[in-house]
């Protein structure tokens, strides 16, 4: 009873979580396209930058964007937070769920670190609220005023935290966990910077006095910031649902060089919305980042050796039945598992064979499975199974 509820409960948050993201990202995408778009020119009311128009669904909309008050403060004021609040909760829901709850399969890789459940989802959270607490000193520091400064050591920062969480957590864990620490930082700019500066700002027009346009200059360089961050968050939450990506030997390089191609992947179409041209080498750059680290997804797990030199298709059998099986057959009996996970069932020849793809890709190729290598598949039983898949996983 309880692991239906739990699958209904990850299904629904799941489903929460990404449609939240959806509303979240789309609109800031769309903000940021309308405010480089704005243009100035004569005529416009006093205190307006710039004007722009648009045409979705039917209709025109003429956008103006005032810096100070209009002469009257509108009735109703549309405020932007829901989304990254929902996304945020509904992805915090999720972490607990899925990586806090079941840290035994999806946090923990003992090879890689000894933890017990809690202390691995300890140490997440209190990485989480850690990593913040620096960026915020970061962003608050002298540093803060230099954008590009602030941005490498950022970065510096971001890649040495995925190093360590690589460290600590397996490679879906470590994927999921710098995924979920970017997401929250965004999210605390909205949530503890943007949201309130603008309260202030508008609390100050209503009060009739001048805002103070340091709030403004803070907000801005949080939402640079956000927009920066938001396509190799998608990346980070997507790729731990790929083996090669996140339970190779240099996942953590995979990650550094994300965290470089989202943001000129972002460069492209801030340019391009602002009117100051496209600059096309930003794909160069894009492909050339995605080419390494499909190169670098091939590079396998770290222990795995050469293939074993002598096909032994009993003995590539047996090491996914002493290994795999216990999870993945019609009823598994590993504790927690309550039907084959994915639907793939190995626990016979022709079973087995059917599934040679999917093995040589989570067992072979990457480290995957067994998750967290829970049933201690060793190296040797890997080098085996290579041997089988480059003769064709034969069943017999
Ligand atoms: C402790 C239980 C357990 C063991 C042992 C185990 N798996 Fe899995 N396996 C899982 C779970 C849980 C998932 C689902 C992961 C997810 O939600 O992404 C899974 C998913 C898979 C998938 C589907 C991946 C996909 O892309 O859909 C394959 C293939 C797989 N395992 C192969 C193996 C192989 C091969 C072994 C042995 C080397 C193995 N598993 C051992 C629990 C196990």
């Amino acid at each position: 009873m309880v692991s239906v509820l739990t699958e209904w409960s990850s299904l629904i948050v799941r489903w929460l979580h990404v449609v939240a993201g959806i509303a979240w990202i789309g609109s800031s995408f769309y903000f940021i396209h309308l405010d480089l778009s704005l243009k100035p020119r004569a005529g416009l009311p006093q205190g307006v930058q710039g004007d722009a128009w648009q045409v979705h669904g039917g209709g025109f909309y003429h956008m103006v964007k005032y810096l100070i008050a209009p002469a009257r403060m509108p009735d109703e004021l549309t405020w932007f937070k829901w989304e990254a609040y929902t996304t945020w909760l509904s992805g915090f829901a999720l972490l607990v769920i899925v990586y806090y709850l079941g840290a035994e399969l999806y946090l923990i890789d003992k090879s890689v670190l000894d933890l017990t459940a809690p202390t691995a989802a300890a140490v997440a959270f209190a990485s989480l609220v850690l990593a913040w607490l620096v960026y915020e000193a970061l962003c608050r520091s002298a540093l803060g005023r230099h954008e590009v400064a602030l941005a490498l050591v950022g970065y510096v920062f971001l890649v040495a935290l995925t190093y360590g969480f690589t460290h600590v957590f397996s490679g879906r864990g470590a994927f999921t966990q710098i995924g979920a620490l970017i997401g929250t930082i965004m999210v605390a700019n909205v949530f503890l910077i943007v949201i309130p500066n603008q309260k202030k700002t508008v609390a100050a027009l209503l009060a009739g006095k001048a805002p103070n346009p340091a709030w403004g200059e803070e907000a801005k360089q949080r939402s640079v910031h956000n927009n920066y961050l938001t396509l190799p968050v998608v990346f980070l939450m997507i790729a731990n649902h790929y083996p090669l990506i996140f339970a190779t030997r240099f996942n953590w390089l995979i990650v550094a060089i994300v965290l470089a191609i989202g943001p000129v992947i972002r460069h492209f179409f801030n340019s391009r919305h602002e009117g100051k041209g496209s600059p096309w080498w930003t794909w160069g750059v894009a492909a050339a980042g995605m080419v390494a680290v499909a190169w670098l997804s091939g590079a396998g797990p770290a222990e795995i050796g050469p293939r074993a030199d002598r096909l032994d298709i009993k003995a590539a059998h047996n090491a996914i039945l002493a290994r795999c099986s216990m999870c993945h057959r019609n009823e598994p009996v590993w504790p927690g598992v309550h039907a084959p996970p994915k639907g793939v069932i190995l626990d016979d020849p022709d079973n087995i064979r059917r599934h040679a793809h999917l093995i040589e890709i989570n067992a072979v190729r990457s480290n995957a499975m067994p998750p967290g290598n829970v049933t201690a598949m060793t190296a040797q039983e890997r080098q085996i199974l290579a041997a089988w898949l480059a003769a064709g996983a034969p069943s017999q």
